[in-house]
């Protein structure tokens, strides 16, 4: 199975979860669950809400994380900061990276926008291998944000 289709795969399971669920941390919780369990070599899935102004930790699956991320910071807050999806090849090299697990090398963080065009947050996927992500799964993973944000009610 190519990298495309799997994220075609992963589309279609995901429509089908939320199909009849909107509530957001359920939602949440079985798209990280998803993603954690479905993508290969991925150490850390999980959302952060934008919460009183900074990211606050939502559910995830891997190791225990940061629970506070002020926008602008780390990876995460720069994706909120730039409303723009943030591809990092080796997190060493990005400067003000949050190292939440040390183990962690590379990482993928896509914003959550509303239908208002009001950020509420992020997505962020972790690999403990350097260059795990690329366009594809950039592209993969905005596809899979599209369909949790059609499908939730964002909680304020
Ligand atoms: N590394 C992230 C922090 C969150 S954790 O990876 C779960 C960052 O730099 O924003």
């Amino acid at each position: 199975m190519t990298k495309q289709s799997l994220y075609e795969t992963l589309a279609r399971e995901l429509q089908s979860l939320f199909r009849d669920e909107h509530e957001m941390v359920c939602n949440m919780a079985n798209f990280s669950s998803v993603a954690f369990h479905s993508l290969p070599d991925v150490s850390w899935a999980g959302f952060y809400r934008l919460c009183g102004g900074q990211l606050l930790l939502g559910p995830f699956q891997g190791k225990p994380a940061c629970i506070r991320i002020p926008v602008g910071r780390g990876v995460c807050g720069t994706a909120a900061a730039k409303r723009r999806s943030v591809l990092v090849a080796d997190v060493r090299e990005f400067e003000g990276h949050i190292a939440c697990d040390p183990d962690s090398r590379s990482e993928l963080v896509v914003p959550l926008i509303d239908s208002e065009g009001r950020l509420r947050g992020v997505f962020d996927l972790d690999s403990t291998t350097i260059g795990r992500f690329d366009a594809t799964d950039q592209q993969g993973i905005e596809s899979l944000v599209k369909v949790f944000l059609k499908q939730t009610i964002l909680a304020t």
